[in-house]
């Protein structure tokens, strides 16, 4: 099943052309590398209705899997787990569970990430941390997950 992809990079900075985006990029190639085919990309705000009509709109467009990049943390302008947890129609805990579990192997600092896993819609939303390598690395470890996941919230038929 062809898995079409769409990338969302949280961040007030980077919004603003304060800072280069290099997490949109990085998880684009980690993507690509998965044989997934990148279809939409924006560059958000911390903002709760700007990050929900960005995942809606890409869902509408087709993308089955919607990652997301940036404000998993506790700062106080951090948000998107709110924004998505406000408009999903489940969470998948696992993916957060797993994702933390095994970046806790690689920095003390994972523990600090809410990233998560949903279905919005017809797609996966998968949020990520902001940092370039936490968002490649937590996407690395779930990434054998995602396939089916991401036929279910499509509603293909798929066999387990
Ligand atoms: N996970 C991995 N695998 N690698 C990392 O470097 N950085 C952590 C964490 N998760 C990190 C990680 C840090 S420093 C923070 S503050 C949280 O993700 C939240 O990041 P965010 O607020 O940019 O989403």
């Amino acid at each position: 099943m062809e898995i079409t992809v769409g990338i969302i990079t949280v961040s007030d900075r980077a919004s603003a052309g304060e800072y280069v985006d290099l997490g949109g990029p990085a998880l684009m190639k980690a993507a690509q590398d998965a044989g997934w085919q990148v279809s939409a990309e924006a560059i958000v705000p911390d903002d709760k209705a700007r990050i929900q009509e960005t995942i809606r709109s890409f869902s509408q467009q087709g993308c089955g899997l919607i990652l997301t990049t940036g404000g998993t943390g506790i700062a106080e302008r951090d948000i998107t787990p709110e924004a998505i947890r406000a408009i999903m129609r489940v969470e998948v805990p696992g993916f957060g569970e797993v994702m933390r579990a095994e970046s806790m192997k690689i920095t003390p600092n994972a523990i600090l990430s809410r990233s998560l896993a949903a279905i919005v819609d017809l797609s996966l939303v998968i949020a990520l941390p902001g940092k370039p390598s936490g968002a490649v690395e937590c996407l690395g470890f779930i990434s054998g997950s995602i396939p089916h996941a991401v036929a279910l919230a499509q509603r293909v038929p798929t066999s387990c």
